[in-house]
């Protein structure tokens, strides 16, 4: 039987509607609209569809977006400068550096200039620190967009064993840490594997809920994949064009052999993506109201 895909998509709409309510309450009581600052150093064709879908969200769900665009060339010590007068800045309660930065930038001084109380992307090692303790305030968006499918797709969490491929720190080791906290939600038994693991398939075929974040297409197959597991693909791998001329995504999953062993799996696109940005848009808001809650 083919596997019941998980609609990121529609999931994600859910999740922004109670948002833009929250939003529009925020908006009423404090006079001021959250708002974000997004960054983005150069002209990487990726990045800036990222970034632009990031501002798009913003205003839709009535926040407000100060985008940075910088040329190729900027220097640190511009960059750094920016950052600093962000952080004075009270109508920018979440700030979002987009990576990769170019080479000649020193990719951890930018991310630890940001203001911890700023950093809703959660790159911070203050707030990478208290998601380790279980006391996270903006938990990292990717791997907080994989807990939120899990949760509203019905997947039973606590116990269950969970497999991780891939050790990043925007995506593996933190949904490792988040899945393994005594919470709801949580409470798994997880297990990271890697490059250097030995037997990749003897680990994922025991998975009851695999997530891919490998970054290399086709990396599982459906012969890796415990029969009725859920699946969750968490790559974005562009391969050619689309005959209206837009890139071409693909997933770390082979779609087509996985759902048929697979209980659930989200689709790439349309699965993990429209939900990391509604996490961006869940940790502004909760940056403004940390901020100008305290403040009022
Ligand atoms: N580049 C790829 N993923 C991310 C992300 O989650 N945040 C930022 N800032 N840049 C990224």
């Amino acid at each position: 039987m083919a596997a019941q895909i998980i609609d990121g998509k529609a999931i994600a709409q859910q999740v922004r509607e109670e948002i833009r309510r929250k939003v529009a309450d925020f908006t009423a009581r404090y006079g001021l609209a959250p708002g974000l600052a997004t960054v983005l150093v150069g002209e990487d064709a990726a990045s800036i569809s990222y970034v632009t879908a990031k501002n798009r969200t913003c205003k839709e769900l009535g926040m407000e977006s100060f985008h940075h665009p910088l040329p190729a060339e900027t220097s640190q010590e511009e960059l750094l400068a920016l950052i600093e007068r962000l952080n004075r800045d009270r109508r920018v309660h979440g700030i979002l550096v987009q990576l990769p930065l170019p080479r000649h930038i020193d990719e951890k001084r930018v991310l630890f200039s940001i203001d911890p109380g700023k950093d809703v992307d959660g790159f911070h090692p203050v707030n990478v620190g208290r998601l380790m303790l279980g006391e996270a305030l903006f938990p990292p968006c990717t791997p907080a967009g994989i807990q939120e499918l899990l949760i509203r797709s019905g997947t039973v969490i606590q116990g269950a064993d969970v497999v991780v491929v891939g050790r990043s720190n925007i995506v593996g080791k933190p949904i490792a840490v988040m899945l393994v906290q005594k919470k709801d939600g949580a409470d798994a038994t997880v297990t990271i594997c890697h490059t250097r693991t030995r037997n990749l398939e003897e680990h994922t075929r025991r998975a009851e809920i695999l997530i891919v974040a490998a970054g290399r297409p086709n990396a599982v197959t459906g012969s890796m994949i415990r029969h009725g597991a859920t699946v969750i693909d968490v790559g974005v791998n562009r391969v050619g064009t689309t005959e209206s001329g837009k890139a071409k995504l693909v997933g770390d999953v082979e779609f087509a052999s996985a759902s048929e062993v697979a209980g659930k799996i989200t689709p790439v696109p349309g699965g993990v993506g429209p939900m990391t940005i509604t996490m961006l848009m869940r940790n502004t808001l909760r940056a403004a109201e940390l901020q100008v809650g305290a403040r009022a």
